[in-house]
């Protein structure tokens, strides 16, 4: 459909989370007008739910050499060097620059920064802000600065769907999806000098995740849509302790972060035992790959759905984990006297669009930054706390670029409507239920094949849907999906958080990325 309602920017963001909203103020600072397009409300993404913090070596007696080691050790072997030396080497100083941006963290009595520890450090790095609400302060610290910058247009509501691109490729904008504007079928279209992917995440595409419901893989299904390249989309993280709410717990469910390990809780099996000693020397702050493992291991065992965090040991839990507290209050458990169910969720995509160090993806014009990005930092299995750092490290990057590369104007030619069907939002539940099942911590090739067949046959059916946000999401979902399936059935190795029971082991000549991008018919 021709686009009707239209604005022009410089730079046009998609998503306004820590990397978009960030990549917003610094290309503000090089004088670019931007427009930040966002899904639903503009604090709707995972920003606003991260718990733990902020890693960055401000400890005098940490280095950065100790967090790139701690980065590429959980990165098992895929982590770029010269990625990870920005990522530790540049973080701090856009750490100081997001305080100047207003985000307060917790200090102690002297107005020292309190530094805690997770899974995987070597150190006490990682600083946080209301005890366990780091992202709400982070997210509402860069919204109001965004707010204060009549450089900046916000449209909330507004659903990216494909790329608009010149006659000679280069991005020129985005068509939208915008609530009660535009013509009949609501789709916009933002013009741009460069467009900027900061969507987020997809675990959405998975029946149970600690993602908020705007997590739906909308950047990388639109990348691969474009000709983009993704790679290590075999990489889903399973965050190790998501609250248990019961068997048919669906869609978000409650993050129990990994720095209440790092205040001392202990996991336990149903007799009471803790049963990370001796399985790594680090036990529960050992990397959440090798927890969540752990932790599927014990469940299949004893053949049940959950096992125990017990934090009754943390001082002043309530006040340290008010976030925490608040979720295991609501499900009728006080952390203070009572163990907490816990069990892995799908939790975060190391992999994504791949980028270059200045965030430009493969397609010219085209930048990603955040979790959409695969800039490789993150390797086979991103270590805690590295992706809101990520996102601050590599926005400055990308704003840096911005000021200094952006090209004249140039016509848009309109998108062929791609994809040329839409996925019924009805399928969207086979997708997740199928991810689930078979594409979930523990994977095998016969599971991993009936999840491409399914996945295939969804894709078949692929036809004349209304198209609206349900369906455009159900699409995205299904793009992601049978990627990561095509990327997991192909990577005949474990390695990181990518586990596989008919392949034990890890191979070196697995040490390689897989990247995946999309034939010009849009198949796999
Ligand atoms: C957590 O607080 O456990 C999550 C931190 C992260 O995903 O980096």
């Amino acid at each position: 459909p021709a686009p009707g309602w239209e604005l022009a920017a410089d730079v046009c963001v998609v998503g306004s989370g820590i990397a978009g909203l960030c990549v917003a103020l610094h290309a503000r600072a090089a004088g670019l007008s931007v427009a930040v397009v966002t899904k639903v409300r503009v604090d709707a993404g995972s920003t606003r739910w991260a718990q733990g913090g902020i890693a960055a070596v401000l400890d005098p007696a940490d280095s950065p050499e100790a967090h790139a080691r701690d980065t590429e050790v959980a990165g098992v072997g895929l982590c770029e060097p010269a990625a990870v030396d920005a990522l530790v080497h540049e973080g701090p100083d856009r750490l100081r620059q997001l305080m100047d941006w207003g985000a307060a963290f917790d200090r102690d009595a002297s107005g020292r920064l309190l530094l805690t520890r997770e899974g995987g450090h070597s150190a006490n790095r990682i600083v946080h802000a209301g005890g366990d609400a780091t992202g709400s302060e982070v997210q509402r610290a860069l919204q109001d600065a965004v707010r204060a910058d009549p450089g900046v247009t916000l449209v909330e509501h507004a659903m990216v769907l494909d790329l608009l691109t010149d006659a000679g490729g280069r991005a020129a904008g985005v068509t939208l999806h915008v609530l009660g504007e535009g013509s009949t079928d609501g789709v916009g279209a933002v013009r741009a000098r460069a467009v900027v992917l900061a969507t987020g995440g997809m675990g959405q595409v998975y029946a149970a995740t600690t993602n908020p419901s705007v997590s739906t893989g909308d950047g990388v299904a639109l990348g691969l849509r474009a000709g983009a390249v993704a790679t290590d989309l075999e990489f889903v993280q399973f965050h190790p302790t998501s609250l248990y709410l019961g068997p048919g717990a669906r869609g978000q469910q409650p993050l129990v972060s990994e720095a209440l390990r790092g205040e001392g809780a202990v996991l336990r099996d149903g007799a009471g035992e803790r049963f990370m000693v001796g399985v790594h020397p680090l036990a529960e702050l050992a990397p959440r790959d090798v927890v969540a493992k752990a932790i599927t291991g014990v469940q299949a065992r004893d053949g049940v759905p959950h096992v125990w965090l017990d934090a009754r040991s943390v001082p002043d839990v309530a006040r340290r984990f008010p976030t925490i507290t608040a979720s295991c209050s609501a499900a009728g458990i006080d952390p203070a006297t009572d163990l907490i169910p816990v069990t892995p969720a799908a939790h975060y995509a190391s992999g994504g669009l791949v980028t270059d160090l200045t965030g430009r993806t493969t397609v010219p014009g085209l930048y990603a930054c955040g979790e959409v990005a695969c800039t490789g930092v993150h390797g086979a299995n991103r270590l805690a706390s590295n992706s809101l750092l990520e996102g601050l490290v590599f926005a400055a990057r990308i704003g840096a670029e911005l000021a200094t590369r952006l090209p004249g104007w140039t016509e848009a030619r309109n998108p062929e409507a791609v994809p040329s069907g839409l996925l019924d939002p009805a399928g969207r539940r086979q997708v997740s239920d199928t991810m689930s099942a078979r594409v979930g911590a523990l994977r095998s090739g016969a599971g991993l094949a009936g999840a491409t067949e399914r996945l295939a046959a969804l894709a078949a059916g692929l036809g004349g849907v209304r198209p609206n946000v349900d369906s455009w999401e159900a699409t995205d979902l299904l793009t992601v999906a049978s990627a990561v399936t095509a990327a997991a059935s192909a990577r005949e190795e474990t390695r990181g958080c990518h586990w596989r029971e008919d392949h034990p082991d890890t191979e070196e000549a697995w040490r390689v990325h897989l990247d995946i991008r999309l034939d010009p018919r849009g198949h796999l």
